[in-house]
């Protein structure tokens, strides 16, 4: 759609689905990811990486790798720089404790332990084949039922990870209706379309890394640490991603070997992951064990919900997959449990996947409500009203917005929810078994200070700048079109600089907390901009405003003009030059403020699912999907549809088919590949559909938006088992529903 048609006389391009900004950039291949930074004549290094999960290296042998032709060096423990532990924290958050080549110890498979480092890429995954490690092994730990240490956190990420209200063992003992299952979801994994990338090079001293990150201070704050260098000696850039979901948030090890081969070598180095090393080198999502005990009346009111979560960590790094922590807060329920604990194993470390916590959690919680429903002979959309919080009970606090029941509501008679018979097995469709699911999404809002600057130019340009990024999600796009409405200036014709950790300050790309933070930043900054723009407008000789008072005026097609005598007008540029000095700069900046303290901020959904299912094939397939959303504002109607199609297509991945296998004696991981570990293709989705309840959450941020990045996902699982149940009659509590389980199930009924 063209933003012109659309446009309105002078401001109101927040919420239009503008196309991206970016967009033909990337679909001409002028948008430059990592690996294709502008740098004249980089090495290249791969990685080789540990073949057991515990143990030590005993030998290195280089030599049939050096006598390749344009190997330069080959980069190990031996001749490393020396790195000090990196403790995670949030001044400079790295994943792994333990910087990379720095000993003979071997904590997981895949672990690196070299970098071979060529003129050519080809010359360096040659060498790297060629290189022989050899270790001495121990038996690993590899499954989280029978770990041998098993960690209790009694906080992750500033929250309580033990939530517990009232007395939840007597009232689930003593309530009518009782639920005890146990559901689990496998190990997944990102797997962005772009892997993990770093182009390293030293200059004067100063460490220049373009890096595939969602955090470009993150990573500048971990590499100045690992190196004993000032922050302001590191620059990392990123201007486009393709994808990231959390593997590319926190700091993993090989940015730090690029840099070091680069020091090694004194020349540039370009380092890419491979596939297969995105399975074990950049994150993934924990496994998770989670027993839901839910006690409630016989009409379906929740009375205790005990939800115990099992996840794992490593030995090197810790994350905790908080799949109990929506479960406090999403219904209105007397009596909480939560507990959350992690198995420490030979593993690489898990990491934030798209809605760390919510999305198994939400999986887990979705379907004990589905059984409660059943158990209760309720309607489970009635059972998700019924217990509907109007506060948010884990603080006691009002919710600053919140239009669940009426994402319920409208969902509900746009899926044509009220025709679903209540038994399984009761909808056909020719040979095929039909079944409705439904389920809650859920997310917190988060948010972040950060700044921007915007400058207007002698020559009419408009620049936006932040340390922010665009993962794919349209962050380009949405800086443009808020930088518009201020100025009054096409958001195309607006130049929009991120990625960059020169820039003005910006949060970590995660906890789809960029564009609350970072739009009220340009807000801010286009609004002294636009301010300074009046004062020398009003002011200055030669302006046809000169003498007006700053609310005769008003921002219109690239400039400023009276609001009684449209024609008095003088686009920015003159501005500009009447003022002299340039440019006119100005620094924007926001904060959240102590609004925490009176209210609760959370994103909520409804998520309906339509499954068919052919018995004689065993075929599942999700033939309908509607996600109807509470999100707050929607800055570009377009780029916030196609983030929540996304992820409901990872609902519908992370429901059927996504698991990463571990060999349970070895610890590899089998499935690293696209063979192996199945993501939906297009053939995979049918129809998917979004709707947004748009209430603007003022109380937040002065622009109303909540963000979206993350809650897309949450509850399709849930939804889609529910559905599956409706369908067969079968409970499937075990995620992916592949047909095997499914044919099991059946047989064993
Ligand atoms: Mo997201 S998993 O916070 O990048």
């Amino acid at each position: 759609m063209s933003a012109t048609a659309e446009r309105p006389a002078t401001r109101g391009f927040v919420g239009l689905p503008i196309d991206r900004v970016d967009g033909h950039a990337k679909v001409t291949g002028a948008a430059r990811y990592a690996a294709d930074a502008p740098i004249a004549a980089p090495l290249h290094a791969t990685i080789v990486q540990a073949t057991i999960a515990c143990g030590r290296i005993i030998a290195i042998d280089e030599r049939a790798t050096r006598a390749v032709e344009g190997v330069v060096d080959v980069l190990t423990y031996h001749n490393a720089t020396r790195i000090p532990a990196l403790p995670f924290d949030f001044t400079a958050p790295s994943s792994e404790e333990l910087a990379p080549l720095q000993s003979d110890e071997i904590k997981y498979d895949g672990q690196h332990v070299a970098a071979v480092i060529a003129e050519t890429f080809e010359a360096a995954r040659a060498g790297a084949a060629l290189l022989r490690v050899e270790y001495e092994s121990r038996a690993p730990e590899l499954s989280p039922g029978g770990a041998r240490t098993v960690e209790q956190p009694e906080q992750w990420f500033g929250s309580d990870a033990q939530p517990r209200r009232g007395d939840p063992e007597r009232a689930f003992e003593a309530a009518g209706v009782r639920i005890d299952q146990t559901y689990t979801t496998p190990i997944e994994n990102h797997n962005p379309l772009e892997p993990s990338a770093t182009v390293a090079e030293w200059r004067d001293g100063e460490l220049i890394v373009h890096d595939s990150t969602q955090w470009v201070r993150g990573t500048r704050a971990v590499l100045a640490k690992s190196f004993g260098l000032d922050e302001e000696k590191v620059r990392v850039i990123a201007p486009y991603l393709g994808g990231g979901f959390g593997c590319k948030g926190f700091f993993w090890p090989h940015p730090l070997i690029a840099a070091m081969a680069a020091k090694l070598t004194n020349r540039p180095v370009k380092l890419v992951l491979t596939r297969e090393q995105m399975f074990t080198s950049c994150g993934y999502r924990s496994e998770t064990r989670q027993r839901l005990r839910l006690g409630a009346t016989r009409d379906g009111r929740l009375q205790a919900i005990l939800h115990d979560v099992l996840g794992t960590s490593s030995r090197v790094g810790t994350f905790v997959e908080t799949a109990g922590g929506v479960t406090a807060m999403l219904f209105d329920v007397p009596n909480i449990a939560v507990t959350h604990s992690i198995a420490r194993l030979d593993v690489p470390t898990p990491t934030a996947m798209r809605a760390p916590g919510e999305a198994p959690g939400s999986f887990a919680l979705g379907c004990a409500l589905d059984e409660l429903a059943s158990a209760c002979g309720i309607d489970p959309l009635d059972v998700l009203r019924r217990n509907h919080a109007a506060v948010d009970p884990s603080s006691g606090l009002p919710f600053s917005s919140k239009h669940l029941l009426a994402c319920y509501e409208r969902g509900a008679e746009a899926f044509g929810w009220s025709t679903r018979p209540q038994a399984p097995r009761a909808m056909r469709d020719g040979g095929e078994l039909v079944g409705w699911g439904v389920a809650t999404a859920t997310y917190p809002a988060l948010r972040s200070p950060a700044q921007a600057r915007v400058v207007l130019g002698a020559d009419g340009s408009v620049d936006v700048a932040s340390a922010t990024h665009d993962l794919g999600t349209g962050m380009y796009t949405i800086l443009a079109q808020i930088a518009a409405d201020e100025l009054g200036v096409d958001p195309r014709a607006i130049r929009v600089r991120i990625g960059d950790s020169s820039f003005p300050i910006a949060p970590v790309a995660g906890g789809s907390m960029s564009s609350a933070s970072v739009g009220p930043a340009v807000q801010d900054a286009a609004r002294r901009a636009y301010r300074e723009a009046i004062a020398i407008a009003t002011s200055a000789g030669g302006s046809p405003l000169h003498g007006l008072g700053e609310d005769e005026i008003e921002a219109c097609d690239g400039g400023l003009r009276s609001k009684r005598e449209p024609s008095r007008a003088i686009a920015y540029g003159e501005i500009v030059r009447l003022g002299g000095s340039g440019a006119i700069e100005a620094l924007g900046s926001a904060a959240p403020g102590d609004e925490g303290e009176r209210l609760s901020f959370h994103s909520f959904g409804a998520q309906f699912v339509e499954v068919r299912y052919d018995e004689e094939l065993a075929r599942l397939r999700v033939s309908r999907a509607l996600g109807v959303f509470d999100c707050g504002r929607i800055l570009n109607a377009k780029t916030a549809r196609s983030q929540m199609i996304g992820g409901i297509v990872w609902g519908i991945g992370m429901a059927l088919m996504e698991e990463t296998v571990r060999d349970p004696r070895a610890g590899a991981v089998v499935t690293n590949n696209f063979a192996d570990y199945h993501v939906p293709v297009n053939a995979d989705i049918a129809a998917i559909d979004v709707l947004f309840v748009e209430e603007p959450d003022l109380a937040f941020n002065p622009l109303g938006v909540r963000g979206i990045g993350e809650i897309g996902i949450t509850g399709v699982a849930a939804a889609i088992a529910n559905a599956v149940y409706h369908a067969t009659g079968v409970r499937l509590r075990d995620l992916p529903i592949v047909p095997e389980k499914l044919l099991a199930a059946q047989a064993a009924v």
